[in-house]
């Protein structure tokens, strides 16, 4: 379905409806990271050159952990094999045809709010 937003353009009602508040950037502050399921997405929120983004947390190799261990030189590394991702574009270093998704992240306030269905 689609509808007319106040400034005449139109948008898809199922995204957003799906914005969600995912995380408070007081909880993001101490460690700069933190990773969390809501509904079916596990994700990994973080704070990288002055900004909050938001990645899968799951690694596409074989499902293991991306953000289990701490953002280090600008990449993350799984827990299970030690594949590498950039916290810039989620792609891999190791394998150029695996790269994490990346979710439209708006902050608003102290809120984090991701959009969970496919980015349009
Ligand atoms: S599951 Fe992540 S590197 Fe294998």
């Amino acid at each position: 379905m689609v509808a007319e937003d106040t400034a005449g353009s139109t948008r898809n009602d199922e995204a957003v409806t799906a914005l969600k508040c995912v995380a408070r950037l007081s909880e993001l502050k101490p460690s700069g990271q933190l990773s969390r399921w809501v509904d079916d997405h596990d994700l990994l929120i973080f704070e990288h050159h002055g900004r909050v983004k938001v990645l899968s947390n799951i690694c596409p190799h074989l499902g293991g952990p991306v953000g289990y261990h701490k953002k280090k030189d600008g990449r993350f590394t799984c827990l299970w094999h030690n594949f590498q991702f950039s916290a810039d574009t989620g792609q891999c270093v190791n394998h150029p045809k695996l790269c994490l998704r990346e979710y439209k992240t708006e902050v608003r306030g102290d809120e984090i709010w991701v959009q969970l269905v496919e980015n349009t």
